[in-house]
């Protein structure tokens, strides 16, 4: 049983991430009674205290306009703050002092993995490490190579359960009804393998652009932004074998022997984008070939799945934002009607992650009449609605109480990069395309006779 943490340091405080997700993710905490120790932030900014209440007010109340005015005054209660660069001793001597004794904090690095090592390094030196947890943020590194880097100089301080690594897609509702819905149902199983299963397509599509992240998102791009943590979180539990027994350790393996069994992509199984304007973006280069849109087809290389693809996809300035997976299922093998059915598309599973939840089944029902002629309708049910925690929240709190349940362990993480590793450098230069549209018109030809592509549903009016 871990023990509870007594302090939340928080490295990165005065960021962008902070700002739209953290400090509303403190106040749904405060809210359900989740926190009650010293926040602790702590950044090179030249702020003071009060910039950094002020700007959990701001964020807060921009995110939440019907916030308490008691739980945000608690939470800015809450709230300490050291400046200082993280290569200098003495910003480190500055958090000890403001810990004023609390020797069992979380640090949580929201802050570029380039500057991890200085901080983990900092952290040994006034031996804040030792009964502590550290939270990482996504991206773990750039590239296979950077993210082993990455992990020893976190290990040097750290052992691996005191590591928690975040994806924030594993706090969401209907993420995690992915698992739950495969493993709490019996009917699934039989049919959820290569011999039922013709192909499966996930889309993240976002209509909206880089949001003033162009530094950040020049330098990571689609593939590495989206592709290589959340989606492939959600291939993972999408494709796993049962988890041999209860509890989250069996979990964390039988995903990380999908992420394995995933065959490396090569520079023919994806096919990249970019927005029109990326690059007058601030921050993005003007002859930018960072992709803000990727498909690619992926192989799992296991009994279950073999020779079934997997096309996932992801975008900015796309007509819509949702979040869908769909799950194809083979024909029927013979046709005994005439209505043409071996022409359309066969059943299918949707799970509709986002913005709004759902489970649908696309099956072919009768139309009333003589004809024995029909046409595919979708049975459909609303899942979770809104979520009661919001994913930062969950998670933090977590991380908090030392659950491990919904981070990654760096055997995935390793074996994620090394699916994407090549194509991250070998590939063909990124295609134009116009926002609001479905991205290059080369993802059709990527999905071939698998497509078309399922366009998701738009926002709910
Ligand atoms: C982040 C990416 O990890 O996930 C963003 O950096 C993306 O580019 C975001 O927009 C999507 O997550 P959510 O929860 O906002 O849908």
């Amino acid at each position: 049983q871990a023990s509870a943490a007594d302090a939340l340091v928080f490295f990165g405080a005065t960021g962008d991430l902070a700002r739209k997700q953290i400090f509303p993710a403190l106040y749904g905490m405060v809210a359900h009674g989740e926190l009650d120790v010293p926040v602790v932030g702590v950044a090179f900014s030249q702020w003071s205290v009060d910039d950094l209440r002020e700007r959990a007010r701001s964020s807060v109340t921009a995110a939440l306009p019907d916030a308490d005015p008691e739980v945000l005054d608690r939470l800015i209660g809450l709230l300490r703050y050291v400046d200082g660069d993280y290569r200098d001793p003495a910003t480190f001597e500055a958090l000890r002092d403001a810990l004023e004794g609390r020797h069992r904090p979380v640090h949580y690095l929201a802050i570029p993995p380039a500057l991890f090592g200085t901080v983990v390094q900092g952290l040994a030196s006034v031996d804040l490490d030792r009964d502590a947890r550290v939270v990482v943020e996504k991206p773990f590194g750039r590239d296979l190579a950077s993210a082993r880097e990455l992990d020893a100089v976190v290990r040097s301080a750290f052992p691996e359960e005191s590591i928690f690594r975040i994806d924030h897609f594993l706090g969401k509702e209907e993420i995690m009804n992915l698992l739950y819905f495969r493993f709490a149902n019996s009917f699934l199983e039989p049919v959820w393998n290569r011999d039922h299963v013709a192909s499966v397509q996930i889309t993240i599509a976002e209509d909206f652009g880089v949001q003033g992240r162009g530094p950040f998102y020049e330098s990571a791009g689609a593939l590495r932004d989206v592709i290589e943590n959340h989606v492939f979180q959600i291939v993972a539990l999408l494709a796993m074998e049962p988890p041999a027994y209860q509890g989250y350790f069996a979990v964390h393996q039988a995903k990380a022997n999908v992420f394995r069994a995933m065959r490396p992509l090569t520079r023919h199984d994806i096919v990249r984008g970019q927005f029109e304007g990326f690059r007058e973006e601030p921050g993005v280069s003007p002859t930018s070939d960072t992709e803000t849109y990727v498909a690619a087809r992926l192989f799992i290389d296991s009994w279950r799945w073999a020779g079934v693809p997997w096309y996932l996809r992801t975008g900015k300035k796309m007509p819509t934002t949702a979040h869908e997976v769909v799950v194809e299922f083979k024909k029927p093998p013979q046709p005994l009607f005439d209505d043409a059915m071996m022409a359309q598309r066969p059943n299918h599973l949707r799970f509709r992650l986002q913005p709004d939840g759902e489970i649908a089944l696309g099956a072919r029902i009768k139309t009333p009449g003589e004809e024995f002629v029909g046409e595919q309708r979708e049975l459909t049910v609303p899942t979770a609605g809104a979520q009661a925690r919001r994913p930062y929240e969950r998670l933090l709190g977590d991380a908090l109480q030392g659950d491990r349940a919904l981070f990654t362990t760096e055997d995935s993480v390793e074996a994620a990069w090394t699916v994407v590793d090549r194509v991250l450098t070998d590939h063909a230069p990124a295609i134009r395309y116009q926002p609001g549209t479905w991205g290059p018109a080369e993802a059709d030809t990527l999905i071939g006779a698998d497509g078309p592509w399922y366009e998701p549903k738009g926002r709910k009016a």
